[in-house]
């Protein structure tokens, strides 16, 4: 897959390229990801990309031409794009959108700025992409993150194993994670995860998973239609409740020994 970035600002933006899983990704030529400045489709001597709103008002408004000329030098390079803006107006990027946008073979995202574009850019636009509900100075940030959450499920860049593991992937919350030392200023890792019993520390990490929905995201805990191992996950969860209530009344201590229970 091909992400093509269009920004005024491409020395902030390539910092995505040089980090992590996108990194070894594109050096290994899983992912291509192109940085182009839009200054670079302006004509005249100070490369302006910005110009006075029609009607007054304040900021500036960026021009069409730019990204009219940056579009066809897309299409005639790479052929068919599909082609985003980053803008607060848009629909909120999830997860779904990050995978379904990681089937395009040449992705373009259009970075915003200023008091926003002049409307005919958005005839080059199949979708305006928001990252939330708070308005950034420009669309540099919201294009990196796109490119990251996108750049997640193209195959080859993370373990598939990680992505299905992750957070909002089959629309549940990830579960708790832990690493060495078990036992840290007294704070303890699960008994279960040390246990090498693969089913239960699967049933643990469900009935978390499921825990932090629930008590996080309700929403999507009560559209959920559970699978045998979440109904497993639920009522071991609920076992565990009620042994947990039990033993708190015959002790004052309900965490002795054991660590962090739930
Ligand atoms: N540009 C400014 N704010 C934005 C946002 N929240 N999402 C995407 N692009 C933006």
């Amino acid at each position: 897959m091909r992400i093509i970035v269009a920004t005024i600002f491409p020395d902030f933006v390539k910092v995505v390229k040089e980090y992590g899983v996108i990194a070894q990704a594109i050096e290994k030529g899983k992912l291509d990801i192109q940085i182009l400045n839009l200054r670079d489709f302006t004509h005249d001597k100070h490369r302006i990309v910005d110009d006075y709103p029609y009607g007054g008002g304040p900021g500036m408004v960026m021009k069409p031409e730019p990204f009219f000329e940056l579009h066809d030098y897309c299409g005639r390079t790479f052929g068919e794009i599909y082609t985003v803006l980053t803008s607060p107006q848009g629909v909120t990027l999830n997860n779904k959108l990050a995978m379904e946008l990681s089937k395009k073979k040449n992705l373009l995202i259009l970075c915003g700025r200023y008091e926003g574009v002049d409307e005919r850019v958005k005839n080059l636009v199949d979708l305006e992409i928001s990252i939330g509900d708070y308005v950034l100075s420009g669309g540099e940030l919201a294009a990196m993150v796109i490119c990251d959450a996108v750049s997640r499920f193209v195959p080859g860049v993370v373990e598939e194993e990680s992505v299905k593991r992750d957070s909002f992937y089959n629309d549940l919350l990830d579960h708790p994670h832990y690493t060495r030392p078990a036992e840290y200023r007294g704070m303890r890792v699960p008994d279960v995860l040390l246990s090498g019993d693969h089913e239960m520390v699967e049933l643990w990490r469900t009935a978390e998973s499921l825990k932090l929905t629930a008590l996080r995201r309700p929403d999507l805990f009560l559209s959920r239609e559970f699978s045998t191992q979440e109904k497993k996950a639920l009522v071991w969860l609920l076992q565990e409740l009620v042994r947990y209530v039990e033993r708190r009344q015959d002790s004052p201590d309900p965490l002795s020994g054991s660590g962090k229970r739930w």
